[in-house]
């Protein structure tokens, strides 16, 4: 099974995927935790590219290509080949982050992302993408506000950028009803585990 956590910056989604990693594992099953970007030395290298001092250079269509090029080897090497042990692979982020930024907030061409997705993906997609849906206009202080000192050039996102986001994500979730699962990240970090791990389990004993 392919779980992903998807929301805007600052939903919860890191410590959410670390819980169900965590509560999947005493229930024994098998579990890789990983991220995008990420996940791979390349991976991570990338993430570094777009997030270091430099990284406000990349416009959203060079961020795409980045994020896809990322995405490409963490399947090759790590997504496809867990997958195929019959392991539970758990990504903090995949494609429909870069629909939601990239394509929500970002404004490049869906056609770019949709050609990306079919040469990418292959037809790897997730069993359950869990989206942490959480108000930007209701919450500002949760949102990351990291400053170029600190190695990251978002200090300039504000709620209604972030309101493009999470507007996208809904429009996925809508679109790809069968997969998506959103959970109001407003509540209590205990709440939305138990909520996650019920939906979860609940799925993998549809698919036994
Ligand atoms: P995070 O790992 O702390 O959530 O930060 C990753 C950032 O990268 C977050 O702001 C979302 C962004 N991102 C994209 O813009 N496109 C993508 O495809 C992915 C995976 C992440």
């Amino acid at each position: 099974m392919f779980i992903t956590f998807e929301g805007i910056d600052g939903s919860g989604k890191s410590t959410q995927a670390r819980l169900l990693a965590e509560n999947l594992r005493t229930l024994d099953h098998t579990v890789v935790l990983t991220r995008e970007p990420g996940g791979t030395e390349l991976g991570e290298r990338v993430r570094d590219l777009l997030f270091g001092l430099d990284g406000r250079h990349w416009d959203p269509t060079e961020q795409a290509l980045l994020h896809y090029a990322a995405r490409s080897i963490h399947l090759r090497k790590v997504i496809r080949p867990e997958l195929r042990k019959g392991n539970i692979v758990i990504s903090d982020r995949f494609h429909d982050s870069s629909w939601a930024y990239q394509w929500g907030a970002g404004n490049i061409r869906k056609d770019l992302l949709s050609t990306l997705d079919s040469h990418v993906l292959g037809g790897t997609v997730p069993d359950m993408t869990i989206l942490l849906d959480l108000d930007p206009e209701e919450c500002p202080g949760r949102l990351t506000y990291r400053l170029p000192e600190d190695g990251n050039h978002f200090d300039h996102r504000s709620p209604l950028w972030f309101q493009g986001v999470r507007e996208a994500y809904l429009e996925r979730a809508r679109l790809h009803s069968e997969r998506f699962y959103i959970v109001d990240a407003s509540q209590s970090i205990e709440v939305v585990a138990d909520t996650i791990l019920h939906m979860v389990r609940e799925k993998i004993d549809e698919q036994c």
